[in-house]
């Protein structure tokens, strides 16, 4: 199996994108610690990361909160003993638009998709690498999304700019932690996909999406089975809204070595 021994830790896996890492992760022998505020979701998630054979950790944790966020690596370090995979993926989607709510409201929206996003990423990581630098290695992925060069309101779609700046900020983050972890043999990148079926994507649309959490998690696979000695510091476009779910399979597919 292509993760076996291995120890992954996916912030936001209690549902959508994320319980698809975990499941497909445990799948390949990882064991999983999830990261959610959705405890009782998390506990499900870990459910099903059992039932493929691996071990599993559904942790109470809010990833903007710095304190919670050591709490919870150390607890995943003192029961799996290390962290080879980190996939920051917790994000809310949220009107940030400066022509709607109150004051109150949409100050709090801007403040909670940074806080959630990019803090969250960064204390995630923060935790994260001691243990990877004193293992030898790991793995960052980054879960961003197709929109890094152009905002939600410019293709059409709601004014989500505090989620736009988070992701923008986390896709900084990947070039620049790829460059800083590189002689510690930490390889950083990014997924920035399209449209996927999740709790978060069925919020704002009437119908599901034709990209499947499942085959994100095959993308995730597939940058992961290119080793410690692949590329670092990659922002992976794939998927894009309006691709076919047939040319999407395709992308994904050829994000694994020799594709
Ligand atoms: N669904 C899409 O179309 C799509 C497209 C591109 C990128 N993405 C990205 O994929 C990732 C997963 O999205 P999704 O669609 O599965 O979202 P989702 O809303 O369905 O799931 C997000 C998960 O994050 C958790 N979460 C929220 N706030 C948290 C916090 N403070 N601390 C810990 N966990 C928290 C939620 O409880 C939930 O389990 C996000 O980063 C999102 O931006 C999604």
């Amino acid at each position: 199996m292509q993760l076996e021994g291995q120890v992954a830790v996916i912030t936001g896996g209690a549902e959508g994108i994320g319980r698809g890492f975990a499941v497909a992760f445990a799948e390949q022998g990882a064991n999983v610690a999830s990261l959610d505020i959705d405890a009782i979701s998390n506990q499900e998630t870990i459910r099903q990361v059992r039932e493929k054979g691996s071990d599993g950790l559904a942790i109470d944790c809010d990833v903007a909160d710095k304190n919670q966020v050591r709490r919870a690596f150390n607890s995943v370090v003192q029961r799996f003993g290390r962290i080879d995979i980190l996939v920051n993926n917790a994000a809310v989607w949220v009107d940030t638009a400066l022509t709607s709510g109150t004051y109150d409201t949409q100050a709090v929206a801007f403040e909670d998709s940074m806080d959630i996003c990019t803090l969250g990423s960064f204390y995630c990581a923060l935790a994260a690498v001691p243990a990877m630098q004193s293992q030898g290695g790991g793995t960052i992925l980054n879960v961003i999304t197709e929109h890094i060069h152009e905002g939600h309101l410019i293709t059409g779609m709601a004014p989500a700019t505090g989620y736009d700046c988070a992701k923008w900020a986390q896709w900084r983050l990947t070039e620049t932690w790829a460059a800083e972890l590189k002689p510690h043999n930490i390889r950083v990148n990014a997924l920035c996909m399209g449209a996927t079926d999740s709790p978060m994507f069925r919020a704002t649309h009437d119908s599901p999406a034709e990209v499947m959490p499942t085959d994100i998690a095959q993308a995730a696979l597939n940058i992961l089975a290119h080793g410690q000695d692949g590329p670092t510091g990659e922002s992976y476009l794939f998927a894009a809204s309006g691709t076919s779910r047939e040319q999407s399979l395709r992308e994904i597919a050829a994000l694994a070595p020799g594709g």
